[in-house]
């Protein structure tokens, strides 16, 4: 999980009486959200017998996904880890000796898949504007080892693709992009997924669009399409005897249940981002105009056409709260019965896995200070949040409104 979901944190009751109760608290809507289409789809795969990974709505979600994010190819995938490991390797980065730079702030799997195509990580620092992958940080990482950099569209934030693809230009690189959080968004008018070699998405449960589990990889280079659906069809050709292996794949292909339930979600992902852009828009005016709440929103940069806002991103100020911690105000928000989270515990740097002796010298740390700054003082709303109507947003501004003048005693715990 990319979020800590906190619908299922307990709250003591104590703490709910602190802050008045929740009479008035936002309803936002449940997620996943899903109707008749999901239900139809799946009951007609389930009639057609064909429910593996071979059935033609496997294909046509391909195409349309691929085709939304400004691509020729699609290879629907088990989930948005393999898929990012299995680019890598269709590239031919599967080595101990090839590297690849990846932001120290992001969720686990961006690092892990590198290790699991069996090649070598570089941490580099993201951008303090947006918390994705900062150009220049990358252009201080890159070794002679260097064989791909992987922005991470954090939060459905689109990095700055235009500065990443040139310097992947210049030094010859492949770029990667991982979108997993990014359904839909686009820079500078460009779908995301389409200005790397290859992007690659994940439909688990709490993303965008969501089949419970899934990933694809997208892309406009037709022989990185082909090597990445042998790898997912157990190293069979596209077209081939089902007994003849070519490569060392495996089995990660997405079922037709899935793809029934992604058919459905598709077509509601543009209103769904339109809807979260919107009401993103009047938080990031509302808690500019009002400091004294205690939250500024990270926001977007100026090249960013579509943001996806899987998370709603802001930066705790607890000197506009007299102090109050971050954790306490987090946990006063839950209370109230608003999804939010301080987010990734540490930076991936630190995670001990990588420091495991197992992968002694595949992991390299990197001094990123901004990446720190951010597991220090972000709290992150879930994208449900944005998907309520506009009362919702301004409900959700009273309820930081309410523990703004309750802080005193949130502080004392009286
Ligand atoms: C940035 C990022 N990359 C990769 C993944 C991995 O996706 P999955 O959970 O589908 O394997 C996730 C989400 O979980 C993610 O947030």
């Amino acid at each position: 999980m990319s979020i800590s979901e906190t619908k299922n944190s307990k709250v003591a009751e104590g703490e709910l009486a602190l802050l008045g109760g929740t009479a008035d608290a936002p309803n936002f809507p449940a997620w996943p959200q899903y109707g008749p289409e999901e239900e139809k789809g799946l009951l007609e795969v389930l009639h057609s017998g064909e429910w593996g990974g071979y059935n033609p709505r496997v294909p046509e979600l391909e195409g349309k996904f691929a085709a939304r994010h400004g691509t020729r190819y699609g290879v629907a995938m088990a989930n948005g880890t393999l898929s990012l490991a299995a680019a890598l390797q269709a590239c031919g980065i599967e080595s101990p000796s090839d590297e690849v730079i990846v932001p120290s702030y992001t969720f686990f799997a961006s690092a892990s898949s590198v290790l699991l195509a069996g090649a070598s990580v570089r941490f580099a620092d993201v951008d303090q504007a947006s918390l994705t992958l900062d150009p220049a940080a990358v252009e201080a990482s890159i070794t002679p080892q260097t064989r791909a950099v992987m922005p991470v569209h954090f939060a459905g934030h689109p990095a700055n693709l235009a500065a990443l693809k040139e310097i992947c230009r210049k030094h010859n690189l492949i770029l990667l992009e991982d979108a997993a959080q990014a359904h839909g968004a686009a820079f500078q008018g460009q779908p995301v997924g389409s200005w790397g070699d290859l992007g690659s998405f994940s439909f688990q449960a709490s993303k965008n669009m969501t089949a419970g589990e899934g990933g694809m990889i997208v892309t406009n280079n037709e022989d990185l399409a082909n090597k990445v659906w042998a790898l997912t069809n157990q190293g069979r050709k596209k077209g081939g005897k089902w007994y003849e292996h070519y490569v060392l794949g495996a089995n990660y292909r997405l079922t037709g249940f899935q793809a029934a339930v992604l058919l459905a979600q598709f077509a509601r992902l543009d209103a769904q981002v339109k809807l979260r852009e919107k009401n993103a828009a009047i938080l990031d005016r509302e808690l500019r105009a009002n400091p004294q709440l205690g939250l500024a929103p990270v926001g977007r940069t100026a090249a960013v056409s579509s943001h996806a806002y899987h998370i709603y991103v802001t930066r705790y100020r607890p000197e506009a709260l007299d102090g109050l911690s971050r954790e306490k105000f987090v946990e006063a928000l839950v209370a109230e019965g608003v999804p939010c989270s301080t987010g990734y515990p540490m930076v991936l740097d630190d995670q001990p896995v990588f420091h495991a002796e197992k992968l002694a010298g595949r992991a390299h740390p990197g001094d990123v200070p901004n990446s720190r700054q951010a597991v220090a003082e972000v709290v992150w709303f879930i994208q449900r949040v944005l998907l309520g109507t506009e009362q919702d947003v301004y409900r959700l501004l009273e309820v930081f409104e309410k523990v703004r003048r309750n802080r005193g005693k949130l502080k004392s715990g009286k």
